[in-house]
């Protein structure tokens, strides 16, 4: 198959949908990768660096899509890419449409078969190629915590592990899935006190097993969360029910019961907030401050560190491309969960939550893929 890599335009989007790593892998397995000029700069990757592997380098991202039968990317399409779109072109790369309607109408009149990162499924349930980019997002959220806590930067001036002798700060992580534990990891190695909240039973039995002690666990109850929040340095929102808004786990009033300058990292953003004094920031004035607490609400974090983003996010891509090179659509037919990742197949949209979210007819992927 003809694999097509466009270079990312959407604002301060620097990751690449194919590293040069998958593109090795793509090569060996017979197919061949356009990737145009300029598309892995943001990792450090040159063209001469795709070059030497020997897929095609091309000017345009025009041309990419007009050669390629398969487009790998990161972010969902913007306006100028869907008019570039063919009917029966695979589209694999993040959509997120649901909030979307005029993305959602561009692809189904595109006539293109769009495979959406955030709904494939594996066999836990869970959602593979959301969760490379959570465990970069809970990272990185004790760094920014970390940042914000400094006097040069406005905060309280404390470091996060403390010295000997000195109490160390005191994280609360609210939400214990994969962004809850890679951010407790982080703050944990860096030797602050940290306490994670969740509600679910069977995952903070997971969590007390895993952290050994280490790490305090706490059922997450309005009660419970007060008294943890009142007396943290920094919190961490990083619940998640799916498909819907995040719950607001901390209120504006608690805000003037917290230690003065706190830090409310709120990971949960894009779903809402979980935090009631959460707006979405960016990465250029990432923190404002409510009430004399510091609030990060970076609304697409893994975008701070797009070479590790990408290589992660490739990991995690990279059997499910090649199959779909491999196979074309007929990969879904194989793949249950592969499938999952149908949004819309040539004109019909084929994810029921975006059908429902957007008022649309809905064909279920099994039939659209003539299974039924
Ligand atoms: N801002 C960003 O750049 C960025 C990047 C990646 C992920 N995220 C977001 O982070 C959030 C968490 O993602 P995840 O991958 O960790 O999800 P996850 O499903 O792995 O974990 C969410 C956890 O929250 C728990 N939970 C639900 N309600 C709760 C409550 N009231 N109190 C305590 N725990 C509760 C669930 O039981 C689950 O364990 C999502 O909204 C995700 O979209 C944001």
């Amino acid at each position: 198959m003809r694999v097509g890599v466009p270079k990312e335009i959407k604002v301060q989007e620097h990751r690449v949908g194919l590293t040069p790593m998958a593109v090795r892998e793509y090569l060996a397995a017979g197919h061949e990768v356009l990737v145009q000029s300029g598309a892995g700069l943001g990792i450090g990757a040159g063209d001469a660096a795709y070059a030497a592997l020997g897929a095609r380098i091309v000017p345009s991202a025009a041309e990419v899509f007009a050669v390629a039968e398969m487009i790998v990317k990161v972010k969902e399409p913007q306006p100028t890419e869907w008019k570039m779109l063919r009917a029966g072109q695979i589209l694999f790369t993040y959509l997120h449409l649901a909030p979307d309607p005029e993305q959602a109408r561009a692809l189904i009149d595109s006539g293109c078969i769009a495979v959406a990162y955030e709904t494939v499924t594996d066999e836990r349930g869970g959602l593979p190629l959301l969760a490379p980019m959570s465990e970069v997002a809970g990272r990185l959220a004790i760094e920014a915590a970390g940042f914000a806590l400094r006097k040069s930067a406005g905060g309280k001036g404390l470091l996060l592990g403390g010295v000997p002798g000195v109490l160390p700060a005191r994280v609360v992580v609210i939400g214990g899935g994969v962004v809850g534990t890679h951010a407790a990891r982080m703050a944990v190695g860096l030797g602050a006190e940290v306490t994670i909240l969740e509600r679910a039973l069977p995952r903070l039995r997971q969590l007390d097993e895993m952290f050994q002690g280490r790490v305090r666990t706490r059922f997450s109850s309005a009660a419970n969360i007060d008294e943890e929040v009142l007396a943290a340095d920094v919190v961490v929102g990083a619940v998640l029910i799916p498909g819907a808004s995040a719950p607001r786990v901390v209120t504006r009033g608690m805000l003037a019961q917290m230690r003065p300058l706190s830090v409310l990292v709120d990971v949960s953003i894009d779903q809402g907030g979980c935090f009631e004094t959460s707006r979405p920031t960016t990465h250029d004035a990432p923190t404002y401050v409510v009430d004399n607490i510091v609030h990060y609400c970076v609304a697409n974090m893994p975008g701070a560190v797009p070479a590790t983003s990408s290589h992660a996010l490739n990991h995690a891509t990279l059997p499910f491309g090649l199959a779909l090179a491999a196979q074309g659509e007929r990969a879904m037919v194989h793949d249950a969960h592969l499938r999952q990742g149908l949004n819309i197949h040539r004109g019909r949209v084929t994810c029921a939550p975006v059908a429902l979210a957007l008022g649309l007819p809905f064909v279920s992927a099994h039939s659209a893929l003539g299974m039924a």
